[in-house]
């Protein structure tokens, strides 16, 4: 699967086209990668917020991207919290969004 680099909502923007190589799913929605991304690297590239701000409901992507603001958490299906931008991407991988109801 090759997907284009011409959308206007990522805030990462490839400059050549991308060979999917694995996918990983943000709340259930398949998004496609390559070897050597960081989940964050995948998320941003294919438009997908990490969240949303709790003072005004604005998507969030991140700050740091170094492993220093835990701005990035994202929680795998069956629990463990991940550190999108320090975490490398994995075939089959599956993230949610929500923490589950055992860490809120
Ligand atoms: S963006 Fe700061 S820890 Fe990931």
């Amino acid at each position: 699967m090759t997907t284009s680099a011409a959308s206007p909502s990522r805030l990462f923007v490839p400059i050549y086209e991308i060979t999917a190589e694995l996918f990983i799913s943000l709340d259930g929605v398949r998004l496609p990668a390559r070897r050597g991304e960081t989940v964050m690297a995948v998320l941003l590239r294919n438009g997908a917020a990490l969240g949303r701000s709790e003072f005004d409901g604005r998507s969030r992507a991140g700050f740091c991207l170094m492993g220093a603001c835990q701005d990035c958490s994202l929680w795998g299906e069956g629990g463990g919290r991940v550190r999108a931008c320090m975490t490398m991407a994995e075939d089959g991988m599956a993230l949610v969004t929500a923490p589950p109801l055992s860490e809120t």
